[in-house]
Formats: C-alpha cells, sequence, structure tokens
C-alpha cells in the first residue's frame, strides 16, 4: 500500500546548510524543484561557513520561491500547504526558511509544518518508489549523516546503525581535499576514480567485527599518510579509485548485514547515493540477495525542497500541524525514534 499525501499542491522549502531550495509537489508528483547552490561561495574556504551560508540564503530565498512556482506553472494563492526544513542544520541558516515559510503561512492562512531534514531524505523514495514496502532498511549518507535507519512504517524509524566520527560524505570531501581535488569532494572523486585501480592502495575500512556502525576518521588519516609516502609517484586515479572503493564497500556491506529476516527492501538516499559505484554495488547485493532495492533520481539525493514536501505531505495527511512557534534546531532525533 502507498503513503497518503496532502491533497493539492504543497509548497517545500530547504535552507538547511549551502543549497537554497523551493519546490512544489501535488501528491507524489514533483511540479518543480529549483535549487540555487553555494557551492562557488564556500569553495574558497573549503567548507560551508555558517555566517555566510545565512546571508546567501536571504538574498536567494525569495526568487528561488518565485521560481519553484513560476515552473510549476502554479500561482501563490493555489499553494495549500508548506512544508520547510527546521532540523537539524545551521541554525542561521534554517531561520531563513523558516521565516519564509511562517510569513507565506501566515499571509496565506494555510497550514505549516516543520520536516527532519532526513525524513525528507528517506522520503525522496516516495516520488520514484511509492510503493516500496515496509519495513525496509535505509541507508541515509550525505555530508553530515551516515545512518543506517530500519523504516517499520511511514514516519516510525529505528537507528540501526551509525557514524561514530566523520560522515561518509566527509569522508569524500576530506580526502578530496588532500588529493588536491577541491570542494565538494564526492563527485571529484567519482570522476578521477574512472578508470582507477581501486586495489592500488589497500586503505581502512574503519572499525572491524561484529558491528552496524562506522568510523571514517581512520581513512583519511590514511589518505594523508599515503600522500605523504608516495610523494609526486602518487597515481591520483588510482588513489581516488582506492577512496572511493574503501567508502563503497564498507556502506554497502554494513547495509546488507544490517538486514533482518521480513525486511522487504532497501534504500540508498543522500547526497553520496549519487555516487554511481555505490549505487551500482548496492543495487547488485540486493539482487543477489533478492530484496528489492530503491534509491532516487540523482537530482534528489543532494539537498532539495522536492524531498521535503514529500515528508510534508506525509505528515499533513496524516494530521499534524505546527504552529508559529517553531523553532530551529541544530540537533534532533529523527521524529518518531523507536528503540529496540
Ligand atoms: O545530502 P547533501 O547534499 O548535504 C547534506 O545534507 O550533507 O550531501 C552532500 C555530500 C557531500 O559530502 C558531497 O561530497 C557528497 O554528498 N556527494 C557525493 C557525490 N555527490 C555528492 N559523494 C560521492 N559521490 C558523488 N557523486
Ligand atoms: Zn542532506
Amino acid at each position: 500500500m502507498s503513503d497518503p499525501f496532502f491533497v493539492g499542491p504543497i509548497l517545500g522549502i530547504e535552507t538547511s546548510c549551502d543549497e537554497t531550495s523551493a519546490a512544489v509537489t501535488d501528491g507524489a508528483r514533483i511540479l518543480s524543484n529549483v535549487v540555487s547552490s553555494q557551492v562557488d561561495l564556500h569553495a574558497k574556504w573549503g567548507g560551508v561557513v555558517p555566517e555566510a551560508a545565512a546571508r546567501a540564503h536571504v538574498e536567494s530565498i525569495l526568487p528561488v520561491v518565485e521560481e519553484a512556482l513560476s515552473e510549476a506553472g502554479c500561482l501563490l494563492p493555489e499553494i495549500r500547504a508548506i512544508a520547510v526544513t527546521n532540523r537539524p542544520g545551521l541554525v542561521g541558516a534554517l531561520s531563513v526558511g523558516v521565516s519564509a515559510a511562517k510569513a507565506l503561512s501566515l499571509v496565506l492562512n494555510i497550514p505549516l509544518i516543520g520536516v527532519h531534514h532526513l525524513e525528507g531524505h528517506l522520503c525522496s523514495l516516495l516520488a520514484g518508489s511509492p510503493n516500496l514496502p515496509y519495513p525496509r532498511v535505509c541507508l541515509i549518507v550525505s555530508g553530515g549523516h551516515t545512518e543506517i535507519v530500519r523504516v517499520g512504517a511511514a514516519r516510525s524509524y529505528e537507528i540501526v546503525g551509525q557514524t561514530i566520527d566523520d560522515a561518509a560524505g566527509e569522508a569524500f570531501d576530506k580526502g578530496a581535499r588532500l588529493l588536491g581535488l577541491g570542494y565538494p569532494g564526492g563527485r571529484a572523486i567519482q570522476d578521477t576514480a574512472r578508470g582507477g585501480n581501486p586495489y592500488r592502495y589497500p586503505l581502512p575500512k574503519g572499525l572491524n567485527g561484529d558491528t552496524h556502525d562506522f568510523s571514517f576518521s581512520g581513512l583519511k588519516t590514511a589518505v594523508l599518510r599515503l600522500v605523504e609516502k608516495e610523494g609526486p609517484d602518487l597515481n591520483i586515479a588510482d588513489a581516488a579509485a582506492s577512496l572511493q572503493h574503501a567508502i563503497v564497500e564498507v556502506l554497502v556491506e554494513r547495509t546488507m548485514a544490517a538486514l533482518a529476516p521480513g525486511d522487504l527492501a532497501v534504500g540508498l538516499v543522500g547526497g553520496v547515493a549519487a555516487n554511481l559505484s555505490l549505487r551500482s554495488r548496492l543495487e547488485d547485493e540486493c539482487r543477489r540477495s533478492g530484496i528489492r532495492f530503491a534509491t532516487p533520481a540523482i537530482a534528489l539525493c543532494t539537498d532539495n525542497a522536492a524531498m521535503i514536501a514529500l515528508a510534508g505531505s506525509g505528515r499533513l495527511a496524516a494530521g499534524q500541524r505546527d504552529d508559529f512557534e517553531l523553532d530551529c534546531l541544530p540537533n534532533a532525533p529523527l521524529p518518531g525514534l523507536v528503540h529496540k
């Protein structure tokens, strides 16, 4: 059975980190999904500067909302509800989206719902795979998160495993920086790894033994040592391929090991889910194990407002609403978390 959706067009807003995004969805359909990236702004510092991110969101938010409405062929008064990321994230950045969402909700007199950013990533599966069965095991991999989550039903989550230090996206970004490939590093590593030998430089997998958790900080140190040891002899394509291989293999291995009897599907979401090697390796393993696999279109993997509107739609359909007290939180557990 597919998840119920709120009836009518929803405006989604996402400003938790370095993308200003607005989208219009209707049911599981994405009518528009506009993303204005601040990558160039932050590239010169090699990472996201929170104050600069917030100011850039202030500049972009209204033009991005206008573009999302116009691409959807929708007038503002036709919007029936607003969904906005309010947690977790950079508080200054979140506040820009939340303030805009409150103002629009007030003026249009329509419901407002705050969305957890990771629930947004999990719901990015709804557009392409609305009938993916529960319970499902989802790997969320992004610049700030690496979590294996069992989704027992819509909005019911259990954390099965997580990173104890760096996120998978950070491992890509920091490794790319050490290899001189720039920021953000995930896409650069993927492109440089093409044609490289993934077995040339063996790199550590992190935690050993029977665990569903991850550790990526040792990988960063190992890449640093490799760069120092090999000096100008380092083959960058082989190093990028070896780094990608180390990250992808541990993600695939732990996700498959997290499957319990009764789990019916595997989902792959978050910015690092855009990685083509990870997508195909996890899909292959699922096929081998006879379990359904789904991952969103690449544009829905990295931060975007369509996934926020889709997540908000489910909560609105379940009768949930927020008021103007809606707060912005830097850290927050997934709502509906069950502990086993
Ligand atoms: O979900 P996201 O857009 O933002 C956060 O919520 O963090 O994820 C951004 C992360 C960055 O670390 C970026 O390097 C990584 O996703 N990423 C990739 C690829 N595209 C983006 N990592 C590996 N391969 C890619 N093709
Ligand atoms: Zn994200």
